[in-house]
Order: structure tokens, then sequence, then C-alpha cells
């Protein structure tokens, strides 16, 4: 889709569709309240009879408003006005463009991004449009043999501003949200993908892609005998169930100096996770397919980067590798050694995504960087502890915990702190090794972040479990690709910084 943004009179729209609000009860916003004056009470007479309640979620399309360029008029439930915040806005802009999809407007004008929301500015209202629009109109059908195809699908979308003055601002937020959204679009195609096609050589692929797209995008792809030579002996461990050869992936973005130090992001990439020995029961396993969904956000934050022209030099590692039950798998009591030289014992082998991450927190030294931020779907514990709403975030380093939770909150993907206290430490011992890779029933999600705490200490770094974000079940099963808004938001607020 295509998305530009305009000021101007909604009656002066040589369009398809012209698109303006109207609040509970039956009023109309100011957009509305135009429209209705040069057509000489055309919407108020409609609405007074009882057409149109304004409830979030109700619409009505209009034929021949009288002194109008445009074809049609769609009316927008957009609930009452003082109760407008974040999901509202967010719904009403669902309902809009599914509307505009099945009317079969090719082109529309939209003044529902002049609505004043809570606490948020016309850039805000821009770019949550792009973003929640591509949103709505997603859909992955690569696997049905037949699509079922709008007739006249949308292409263009025409986002409002009350005022000259905003329109380069406006234009800012259009490119940033559009960027936002390919990066979503891209981790949740890779996320939705089946395991038996999105194996770790389908990433490392993936990674080629984004090297031959984009310039200043530099893939490597690290192979088996390359981990062992770099005693990767942790992550190598999960990769032995498997006949599927483990990939190390690290993209390489370089929009800022030589000399910047990078933020490096570390993804979770286990392209299936049955649990190994410790097997899964059989109920939604077909949903750890998603267990790559850290690794996918990379992906697509890397893209996002690119598009944006950041001035800022970002690395993306992905250990990448199936968790499988196999004679030659890991065992419950089996020891291994990571690469920072620490013993593992594993109790439980289906807690393999710290065992792999490990590995690649330990491999990121190197890169000396500024922050380092990994992203995992790491522990069902998550769920529990805090819902599907936000993702845990837990690091050794507050201001960066600090920057993650504001990115949060400014781009509606938010997180949730949970205490990474020295205390929770002790759960992780094991009578035969330096640590044991679980810390019991209590506090699992905190417990997992305390173990990938023991190979962080060189750097500033927060761990985000994204567990309960990463993908939704039942009906409308799919990945959502979080946290991709979050970690752009924090890469753009990280330049302004600078
Ligand atoms: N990938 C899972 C975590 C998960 C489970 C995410 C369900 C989303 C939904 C992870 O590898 C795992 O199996 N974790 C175990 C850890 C436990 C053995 C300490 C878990 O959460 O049960
Ligand atoms: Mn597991
Ligand atoms: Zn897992």
């Amino acid at each position: 889709m295509e998305f530009t943004a305009k000021s101007g009179n909604p009656e002066k729209q040589r369009t398809a569709c012209v698109v303006v609000g109207v609040f509970e009860p039956r009023r109309l916003s100011a957009a509305a309240e135009r429209l209705d004056e040069v057509s000489g009470g055309f919407i108020s007479n409609l609405i007074r009879r009882g057409d149109m309640e304004g409830k979030i979620g109700q619409t009505l399309l209009l034929h021949n408003a009288p002194n109008t360029l445009c074809d049609r008029v769609l009316l927008v439930g957009c609930g009452r006005e003082r109760d407008l915040h974040d999901a509202q806005y967010r719904q009403i802009m669902t309902t809009t463009v599914t509307q505009l999809n099945d009317i079969g407007a090719m082109e529309a004008v939209c003044y529902l991004t002049e609505l004043h929301v809570k606490g948020r500015d016309s850039h805000w209202n821009i770019r949550q449009a792009v973003e929640v629009m591509e949103d709505a109109l997603y859909s992955f059908d690569n696997f049905k043999s037949k699509k079922d195809t709008t007739r006249r699908p949308l292409r263009k979308i025409v986002l409002t501003v009350n005022s000259r003055r905003n329109l380069a601002d406006s234009e800012k937020a259009v490119a940033e949200g559009y960027a936002i959204a390919q990066g979503v679009k891209l981790t949740k195609d890779l996320g939705n993908m089946p395991g038996n096609i999105c194996t770790p050589s389908y990433l490392a692929a993936q990674a080629q892609t984004l090297d031959k797209e984009y310039d200043n995008i530099l893939s490597e792809v690290l192979n088996q005998d390359e981990l062992e030579q770099l005693e990767m002996g942790s992550f190598l461990s999960v990769a032995k169930g498997s006949r599927q050869p483990p990939k190390l992936i690290v993209m390489n973005y370089r929009g800022g100096d030589a000399a910047d130090k990078p933020v490096v992001f570390v993804g979770k990439g286990i392209t299936f996770d049955a649990g190994g020995i410790s097997l899964k029961p059989g109920a939604a396993m077909d949903e750890m397919k998603y267990d790559m969904c850290g690794a996918a956000s990379v992906f697509g934050v890397m893209k996002a980067a690119a598009e944006l022209k950041l001035p800022i030099n970002v690395i993306g590692v992905v250990p990448a590798c199936e968790n499988l039950p196999d004679g030659a798998a890991n065992k419950p009591g089996d020891i291994v050694t990571s690469m920072s030289g620490q013993t593992i014992e594993i109790l439980n082998t289906d807690a393999e995504g710290r065992l792999v991450l490990c590995d690649a927190l330990t491999y990121s030294e190197r890169f000396k960087p500024e922050v380092v931020i990994d992203i995992a779907t790491l522990t069902g514990a998550c769920i529990v502890a805090l819902g599907r709403h936000p993702s845990a975030v837990l690091g050794n380093h507050p201001p960066l915990v600090h920057d993650l939770e504001n990115a949060g909150k400014s781009s509606g993907d938010r997180v949730w702190e949970l205490p990474l206290w020295e205390e929770y430490q002790d759960q992780l011992k094991s009578p035969f090794a330096d640590m044991a890779n679980i810390g019991g029933r209590d506090a699992g999600t905190i417990t997992a972040a305390c173990f990938l705490s023991r190979f962080t200490k060189k750097f500033h770094w927060a761990h985000l479990d994204i567990a309960g974000t990463a993908w939704k079940s039942g009906e409308k099963k799919g990945g959502t690709g979080r946290p991709v808004p979050l970690l752009t938001q924090y890469l753009l607020d990280y330049c302004a910084d600078k």
C-alpha cells in the first residue's frame, strides 16, 4: 500500500472515498462537521434519523454528498471523544482499512489522523495509522493453493494533518511507519513459515537476501565446523539432536562511522522446539515453529534500520537450530562447556533457548558493543506472569531498561520489567557443573534471565522475553511482528540522543 500525508479541506478531495469520524453519541468530528456544512446538513440529517450512533466498529457509507468532489464518504464510529486513547485509535484505523478494502475503494483520503488521541501528537497518529493499516491488511497465504484476492484492493491512502506546518513532520512519520511495517511484515512472514521450510539454513538464506537488498547490510553465516572452532559447546549440544545443521547468522548494518560502537541484537532462532528428550506435550506443539520469533524480529529490525538509513551501526546475531529428540540429542544430566568456559548441567533439554543464546552472547563481546539486547521466546512462565500484552524486560543496566520502557510507551509495543536480583541466582546451583540450565518452578522468566546474565558481564545488556507477545494463538493464529516497533523506536531514540 502507498501512503502519503497531506493537508486540506475534505470537500475539495477528488477521490474515491473520504473518511471522517463520528463520536458517540451522534456527534460529528471537525472534518465531518465541515462536510456537513458544505452539503447543507447531509450528514447530520442521516445521523439524526439514527443511522449511526458513533460506536467503535460502526461504519456508514454515503453516496452523492452534495458539494463535494469525492465519490463516497465513509463515516467511522470513534466512540466517546474523551475516551479516545491508543487502543481505541488503533481499532478505528483497523475498522477503516478493512471497510475501505471491502467496498472496492482503490484510494481514499482519511481525516481520522486529525482526531485528538490522549497524550499523542499528529506524528504519532500518522505513524500508528500506517503501522495499524499495514498490520490489518496482512495475510499469510504463501501455502494456500487458491488465494482469496480482493477484486478492487485498496492501493493508496492519503492521511491528513490539520496544518501545513506539520506536513514535513508528517511525511517523516509516514516513512517511519512504513519502514516499521516492512520490518513487521518480514518478521511475521518468517514466524508463520512452517518449520519444515523455515530451517536454520532458510534463515541463513534470508540474511543473504538482506545483504543483497541493502548496500550497507553485510551478512555472514558461520557453519558447524566454525562453531566447533569457537568452542560453542552449549549451542552445538542443542543442535546435535537435529538433522538440520546449525547456523550462526551475523548481520552487520553500517550506517554510522567505522568507530561508532554498535547496538547488537541477539535473537533466539529455534526453528522448531519439540523440547528434545524432555519432550513437550502434544497439544499446540505446532506453535513451537514460532520459537524463532526472536530471530525473526532481529531480521525485521535490521530491515527497518536499513530502510530508515539510520546513522548508527547495528549488528544482528542469530543462533539457529532445531530442538528435537534423537539418539544424539542432549539428555537430562548431560554437562556441556559453553564458549565462555563455564560448564552447564542440562537438567531439562526443553530449556534450550538459553543454551543457544549464551554462546551467541559471548560471541557478541567481539563487537565491543554499546549495548546488547537479546530477544527470545524463552519461557512459558512469562505468559503466566504477564499475559500476552507486554514483553518482559530484564537487564544489568537500568538506563538501558529505562530506554526500552520509554520506547515501548511511545511505540505502543510495551514492555514490563521483572527484577533480576542476585537472590534468584541461587536457584541455578548445580552439584556437578558451574550452573544448571533450569531454576525450578518459581520465577521461571527471572531464572532464565539469571542464566543469561552470567554471559553478559562484559557489556550493558537487556533481555526481552517475548513468549507472550510474538504470536497469537487460537482463531487468529499468527505472528505479530513484535517487538519490531519497540526495537525500531529504541534505535530512533538512540539516534536522537547521539
Ligand atoms: N520455547 C519455549 C518457551 C515457550 C513455551 C514459549 C510456550 C512460548 C510458549 C522454551 O524453550 C521452553 O520450553 N521453556 C521451558 C523452560 C522450562 C523447561 C524451565 C518452559 O517454559 O516450559
Ligand atoms: Mn524449549
Ligand atoms: Zn524454546
